[in-house]
């Protein structure tokens, strides 16, 4: 894990799942951090070693650095930003119904900074925040207390729900965005164990570098998904492209992976966001608007060929395996799953569903805790979420339950040889 550095105190504002990886992230890289919520529970809990979500690897951590003394957590709003000169803001953004990003949460805890600020204070958003934002929180904490010297820093996270502690440990750059060279200094200072090259610009390039790289992954995404549709139309095999134009190093092979659209609390919000942050600029991003109606459809793409190969999904029994949006999270946000078992179920299929972690409250559908019971007697299997266990599922005893033998991967992931010898219909998204 990573090495342990000159002790810095600092505090986390927002102990959602940014905020608490990047604070026990910060504890293995030797700092001291101050965990603060506004819910009581949240603290509660979390000081009791125990998570409020789901993230691979982090309950270890978590309970590494409460044994430590590394981490602590807390309600009581003024002793934590008195006590803390690096203060950094991890609250959620969420879309407002224009696709805005919704700022409320930031700004209210920029206006408790200012409120309680007595000393010279680094505050280092971390939330993704519109081009702008560094100097509306200046703004916001300026009216509260225009005393007491402060800067304010963006210093965006790129790092992935499922491998968020690997990401936050071992980050592709650090991107630090700020006009004082007292604050450079200090976030130097704080990242002073960090092995990863450093980007240090403005902090409107910092916000923008984090729409942007958001964007152009789903781009990615988008790309190949659309191009995978092709391939079903003319028999090409839609892997053999992405690895095919992977491994020119200016394409490269990541995030090329064809499936049923990407989901999560990121993409979706950031490439509205970003469309509308164009359009405040009286511009037009239409390659996003694009990106996001391929997303859209995906899900509707994929629905079309079941309903095709198996003939009309009316009174059909279909088996949906995988509800989070990718694997290794509990997280079902923008999940493509939603939008597939709301159709399923609005077209007068019996629904069974599986997923290793999430529980999902919807009454018209069936959950079953094994996946064998899941398959049980229906028309066809949907592969939604690759989680491992599917992969390793014993297909031939799937296929002996199952009334009738149609698998369609919605990742793209299962073993079609496999299948077609156990003498399942395999389709896939542009697999031949
Ligand atoms: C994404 C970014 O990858 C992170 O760098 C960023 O920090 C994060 O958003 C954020 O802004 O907080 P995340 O949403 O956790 O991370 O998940 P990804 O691993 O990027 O996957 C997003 C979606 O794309 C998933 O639904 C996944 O199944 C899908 N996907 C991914 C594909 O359909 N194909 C691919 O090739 C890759």
């Amino acid at each position: 894990m990573g090495s342990r550095g000159s002790n810095v105190n600092v505090l986390v504002i927002g102990t959602g799942y940014v905020g608490t990886t990047t604070g026990l992230v910060l504890c293995e890289k030797g700092h001291i951090v101050t965990g603060l919520d506004i819910d009581d529970k949240k603290v509660e809990a979390l000081s009791a070693g125990r998570l409020h979500f789901y993230e691979k690897g982090l309950p270890e951590l978590l309970k590494k650095h409460l044994t430590e003394k590394n981490i602590s957590f807390t309600t009581d709003v003024k002793t934590a930003i008195e006590q803390n000169d690096l203060i950094f803001i991890c609250v959620g953004t969420p879309k407002n119904e224009d696709g805005s990003a919704n700022l409320n949460a930031v700004y209210s805890v920029a206006k408790m900074i200012g409120t309680y600020m007595n000393k010279y204070k680094v505050v280092i958003n971390k939330s993704t925040v519109p081009v702008g934002t560094a100097s509306k929180v200046t703004t916001v904490i300026e009216a509260e207390n225009g005393k007491v010297p402060f800067d304010v820093v963006s210093n965006p996270e790129f790092l992935r729900e499922g491998s968020a502690v690997y990401d936050a440990l071992h980050p592709d750059r650090v991107v630090i965005g700020s006009s004082s060279k007292k604050a450079l200094e200090m976030m130097r200072q704080l990242y002073a164990a960090e092995n990863s090259p450093f980007i240090e610009t403005t902090p409107s390039a910092a916000e923008l570098i984090k729409y942007a790289s958001n964007s152009f992954l789903a781009l990615k995404i988008s790309f190949i998904n659309q191009l995978a549709r092709l391939c079903d139309n003319m028999q090409v095999d839609i892997d053999e492209i992405s690895k095919g134009i992977g491994l020119d190093h200016r394409i490269g092979p990541h995030f090329l992976k064809a499936g049923i659209g990407y989901g999560g609390s990121c993409f979706p919000k950031d490439v509205s966001a970003l469309i509308t942050i164009a359009k405040a600029e009286g511009m037009d991003l239409s390659i996003l608007e694009e990106v996001k109606a391929i997303n859209q459809s995906q899900p509707f793409y994929f629905l079309e060929k079941v309903e095709k190969v198996i003939g009309g999904l009316d009174n059909k029994s279909i088996a949906v395996l995988g509800l989070a949006f990718k694997p290794g999270t509990d997280d079902t946000r923008e999940s493509p799953s939603l939008v597939i078992l709301d159709e399923l179920t609005s077209k007068g299929c019996s629904v069974k569903v599986h997923d290793p972690i999430v529980t999902l409250s919807n009454p018209y559908v069936k959950q079953c805790k094994d996946v064998l019971d899941a398959v049980a007697g229906v028309d066809a299997v949907l592969l939604i979420t690759d989680w491992e266990e599917y992969l390793k599922l014993d297909w031939e005893k799937v296929k002996s339950t199952v009334k009738q033998p149609y698998v369609f991967d919605g990742r793209n992931v299962l073993n079609k040889q496999e299948l077609v010898k156990f003498g399942f219909n395999y389709e896939g998204i542009g697999k031949p």
